[in-house]
């Protein structure tokens, strides 16, 4: 920020360059005839966001720039789960600001619709950098690639060089996700660190040891459920042990041990030890992260029906069917699926070594 000239002295305006901020709310360069008050609300609405979106993608990155390194010290990880609390209340504040564009009824909306051409949020490149940083994979969602969804952009001429520049370099970073992952599969399990020599041996009992818990749970669940009269055995066990084939293939996909997920599960499993508080806190921010951001998306989309119905977006898409489509998007995947495989704690075997897991001091 620019120095203060020597006597004068700092002014509201002037830190938050209030003149410059309150003249762009008129639309673009020689937007002639000029908002009416319905479209000057539409505009500063959609800034309001985007001010917002800026935050998020700071914040995003100060907790990046702590997660993504080989030893995350516990002493960090308050700060880092600050920021991603930030970000959860930004984004359930967004999703209660939905409400002031619904002041904006459909026909009032639709008396300058047509002025936006194909504009539209689809060209928003600050909720695609968030998205990407994050680590939401679209091609696995069937969606576009936001790469060549950016770079189509720039070709159109839609967003600018410096704009892509920087998508294509965030892009190329290792994602917040990936970075978790990397943190989680260094988790100590049962004691025992990876790189240690029978860490393999270790991970491996612990995941043998977990299933063996999920089969016994499932036929105490079978003989319950056939004795209370709540189904058949030939129709309950299949999906029983379905569940249990999906809890094998999670934690050895291709009969590989991932050890991020064996991380994962066993924090989640023995939340309760000292040592694992910080990273089981760490793991609630995250899925309270994207739950607040789901639910952000889900009321865009119930805005929209609101407003525009079923008709198609400004920027070519299905309009709700395709927001709708996005609810079912999840980044943290595997923060999602551990949950399923969860086995309530007394069924749990114990841990050989609880002392390792126990607070530093007495005091
Ligand atoms: C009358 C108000 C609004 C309507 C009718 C509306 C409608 C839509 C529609 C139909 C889409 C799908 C893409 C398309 O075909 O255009 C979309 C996407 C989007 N809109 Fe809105 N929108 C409104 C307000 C806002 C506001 C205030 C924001 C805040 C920045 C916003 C952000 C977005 C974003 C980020 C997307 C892309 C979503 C994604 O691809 O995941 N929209 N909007």
């Amino acid at each position: 920020m620019a120095e203060v000239p020597s006597g004068q002295r700092m002014t509201y305006g002037g830190y938050l360059r209030l003149e410059e901020l309150l003249q762009l709310q008129e639309g673009p360069e020689g937007y002639l005839p000029q908002p009416c008050n319905d479209e000057k609300h539409f505009i500063i609405v959609h800034q309001a966001f985007e001010l917002w979106f800026k935050l998020i993608i700071s914040e995003l990155k100060c907790a990046h720039a702590i997660l993504n390194s080989d030893k995350v010290e516990e002493k960090v990880m308050p700060k880092l789960v600050h920021h991603l609390e930030r970000v959860t209340s930004i984004f359930s504040l967004m999703s209660q600001q939905w409400k002031v564009m619904e002041t904006l009824a459909p026909q009032e909306f639709l008396a300058f619709r047509d002025r936006l051409g194909t504009s539209s949020g689809f060209e928003s490149w600050q909720m695609r950098e968030l998205e990407v940083l994050l680590g939401l994979e679209h091609e696995t969602h069937g969606g576009m690639n936001p790469l060549t969804h950016m770079r189509k952009l720039a070709e159109e001429g839609k967003v600018s060089k410096s704009v892509l520049e920087n998508f294509e370099n965030v892009s190329s970073q290792p994602s917040i996700r990936e970075s978790l992952e990397d943190w989680l599969s260094r988790t100590p399990i049962n004691g025992s660190l990876s790189g240690d020599d029978n860490d393999s041996e270790v991970v491996s009992k612990f995941i043998d040891s977990h299933i063996s818990a999920m089969k016994k749970h499932s036929e105490h669940v079978i003989s319950h459920i056939v004795k209370i009269g709540h189904g058949v055995e030939s129709q309950v066990r299949p999906r029983m042990e379905a569940s249990i084939t999906q809890a094998e293939s999670f934690l050895r996909p291709e009969g590989v041990v991932n050890r991020s997920r064996a991380g994962l599960l066993f924090i989640e499993s023995y939340r309760e030890l000292p040592l694992l508080s910080w990273p089981r806190i760490l793991i609630d921010s995250f899925v309270e992260l994207e739950q607040s951001m789901l639910l952000f998306r889900n009321s865009h989309a119930r805005m929209v029906e609101r407003m525009i119905g079923r008709r198609m977006g400004t920027g070519g898409s299905s309009g709700v069917d395709y927001l709708d489509a996005t609810l079912k998007y999840r980044i943290f995947v595997d923060l999602w699926a551990v949950r399923t495989i969860l086995i309530k704690r007394d069924n749990l075997k114990d841990l050989s070594n609880p002392e390792y897991y126990g607070f530093n001091s007495n005091n």
